[in-house]
C-alpha cells in the first residue's frame, strides 16, 4: 500500500512558535531546550479528565491500559495524561493507566522531550487551575530562565521558563521516534489502548489520514479508545470519517470531548 509522506515543512511552519531573537539567546544557553512546537499542558481541545472518568470504568476488566501520545513534541501530552490520572484515577488504580508511549516524526523535537525537562508559559499554570482544578505547581519543579516571548500563536506576550518535570511523570513513559501511521501499524492491541493524535494529522496529506483511519480500525480491537481533539476534528473532520469506520463517540460534545471508541 503507498504512503504518502507528509511535507514536513508544512507541519513545521504551523507547528513551532516563533521566538524573539532574545528568548532564542537565552534558551541557547540550555541548548537542547530551545524547541518547543505548538503544544501545552492540558490544552483545552481534549478534556482529559472527562476521558479517565470515562476509561475507568470503561477499562475495569483489562489488567493494563497502554496509552500512546502520536506526535508527542515535547511531551506536553504525555505529561498532561500522567498528571490527570494522578488526579482523576483512584490510587490503587494508577499504576494501571500508567504506561505511556510517546512518539514523534521531528529529532530536534524528540531531543526537547529526552532533555528530561520542559518548557511551560506562564499562563498555562493560570489555565490549568481554571479549567480543570490541577495545580502545575505540583508537578513540575526547579524553574529556571524566564524569557518574555511573543509569538505567532500567543496574541499577547507571555513569560516562558524551564521546568523538570516530577519524577512520577517521568516513569513508565518510553519515547521514541517515529511517525502516526507506523505507531499504529505496529500496535499490539487487546482492547486495552488509549491512542491520543491530537493536532499532527491536519497538516498530513488526505491520504495520510485516511490511511491512518484505516488501520486504527484494523488494528484496534474493539474496546480500545482513539482520542482526538476539538481542533482535528474542526481542521480535517475527522469525526464524520471515524464514525463512518467502526467507531462510535461516547463523549460527544461534551467539554470538547473528541473521544472514540473501537467497536
Ligand atoms: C502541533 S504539535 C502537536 C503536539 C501534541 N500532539 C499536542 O496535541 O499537544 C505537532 C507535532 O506533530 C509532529 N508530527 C507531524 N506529523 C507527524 C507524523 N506523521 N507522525 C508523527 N509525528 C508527526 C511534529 O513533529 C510536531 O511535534
Amino acid at each position: 500500500m503507498k504512503i504518502h509522506k507528509i511535507n514536513q515543512q508544512t507541519v513545521f511552519k504551523s507547528s513551532f512558535r516563533q521566538y524573539t531573537p532574545k528568548a532564542n539567546k537565552d534558551f541557547k544557553h540550555y541548548g537542547k531546550m530551545i524547541i518547543k512546537t505548538y503544544s501545552k499542558t492540558l490544552r483545552e481541545d481534549i478534556d482529559l479528565r472527562d476521558l479517565l472518568r470515562y476509561a475507568v470504568p470503561h477499562f475495569k476488566d483489562v489488567p493494563v491500559v497502554n496509552t500512546y501520545s502520536l506526535a508527542c513534541s515535547d511531551l506536553s501530552e504525555a505529561y498532561s495524561y500522567k498528571i490527570a490520572v494522578m488526579e482523576e484515577v483512584p490510587k490503587e488504580l494508577q499504576s494501571k493507566f500508567s504506561n505511556v508511549f510517546a512518539s514523534d516524526i521531528d529529532k530536534r523535537i524528540l531531543a526537547a522531550a529526552r532533555s528530561g525537562r520542559i518548557n511551560i508559559f506562564s499562563s498555562e499554570f493560570a489555565e490549568a487551575l481554571r479549567l480543570y482544578g490541577y495545580d502545575l505547581t505540583k508537578y513540575f519543579k526547579d524553574k529556571k530562565v524566564s524569557v518574555m516571548v511573543q509569538g505567532d500563536d500567543i496574541s499577547e506576550s507571555d513569560t516562558i521558563s524551564s521546568y523538570e518535570p516530577i519524577k512520577e511523570l517521568k516513569e513508565k513513559l518510553i519515547i521514541k521516534r517515529s511517525d502516526i501511521l507506523t505507531e499504529l501499524k505496529n500496535i499490539k492491541d487487546n482492547g486495552n489502548s488509549i491512542v491520543m493524535s491530537r493536532n499532527a494529522l491536519p497538516y498530513t496529506s488526505d491520504d495520510y489520514i485516511d490511511e491512518v483511519i484505516y488501520t486504527a480500525n484494523r488494528n484496534l480491537k474493539k474496546g480500545s479508545l482513539f482520542a482526538i481533539g476539538e481542533f482535528d476534528n474542526q481542521a480535517i473532520e475527522l469525526y464524520k470519517k471515524l464514525l463512518a469506520k467502526d467507531f462510535f463517540c461516547p463523549l460527544s460534545g461534551k467539554n470538547n470531548n473528541i473521544v472514540f471508541e473501537h467497536i
